[in-house]
């Protein structure tokens, strides 16, 4: 019953504030064709994500988690022309699906899709000390956020926001009977920021059309030097 009413406030956004248009309706119905899981962000929460990197002046963003880049759409848009993204991919079927969206969309000079572990291509980023990102949207396998996040914050800079999807899973991230390995990876996550000093933090729930989950978002001031490999 309150999904209902969840819905239809979602229907309402969607109506209004956060119009549509063919790329992003075709690329969810690609993704659809394709057989992937309607586990994309919603059209307020894409939109949600294009303000922050736009309020920010983005001109580096990295992703983790393409599904079909509907998502990357969303957070390309808001570059400036000469901005760039790369959304890393483990499954190379979401990131054929991905990568003609994001061309259908017109992106395509503007965003890489890396296909691959995202931990395996952040250490080859790291490695090849590729530029720090000014917008990093966290959206992979949830067990694995810690090492996302130990990860990315050596491509950060002072001023790097960090957003990750997903983090209140229905709830179950204060269900202390509940240990799926998605749920532990985000409260280690959740206990890594709490004591991370050089990071602001905070987290809200969200309710809508993706059920009940929330968005964590990060400032980093001083990007830690000591995190090690
Ligand atoms: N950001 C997308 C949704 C991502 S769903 C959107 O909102 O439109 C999560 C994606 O992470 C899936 O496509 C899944 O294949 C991918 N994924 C899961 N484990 C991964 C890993 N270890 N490395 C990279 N991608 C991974
Ligand atoms: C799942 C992943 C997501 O990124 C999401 O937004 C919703 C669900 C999942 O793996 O179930
Ligand atoms: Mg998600």
């Amino acid at each position: 019953m309150i999904t209902d009413t969840w819905n239809a406030v979602d229907d309402y956004f969607s109506r209004g504030l956060v119009k549509s248009d063919t790329a992003l309706d075709a690329a969810l119905e690609a993704s659809t064709k394709a057989g992937l899981r309607a586990i994309n962000v919603a059209p307020n929460q894409g939109k949600f994500l294009n303000l922050l990197a736009k309020i920010h002046g983005a001109r580096r963003i990295l992703e983790l988690g393409t599904l079909g880049g509907y998502s990357a759409i969303w957070l390309a848009r808001a570059l400036p022309e000469d901005g760039s993204m790369i959304s890393l991919e483990a499954n190379p079927d979401n990131a054929d699906v991905a990568r003609k969206n994001i061309a259908a969309a017109g992106l395509a000079n503007k965003v890489s899709v890396i296909t691959g572990l995202a931990a395996e291509s952040l250490e080859q980023m790291i490695q090849s000390k590729t530029p720090p990102f000014d917008f990093i949207f966290l959206d992979a396998d949830k067990s694995s956020y810690p090492e996302y996040l130990r990860l990315t914050l050596r491509l950060s800079r002072p001023g790097t926001v960090i957003v990750a999807d997903n983090v209140v899973r229905d709830g179950k991230l204060v269900d202390p009977q509940n240990n799926e390995p998605d749920v532990l990876g985000v409260r280690e996550f959740f206990h890594m920021l709490t004591a991370m000093p050089g990071t602001e933090s905070t987290a809200v729930q969200t309710v809508g059309s993706k059920g009940y989950d929330g968005f964590s978002i990060t400032i980093v001031s001083a990007p830690p030097t000591d995190v090690g490999s």
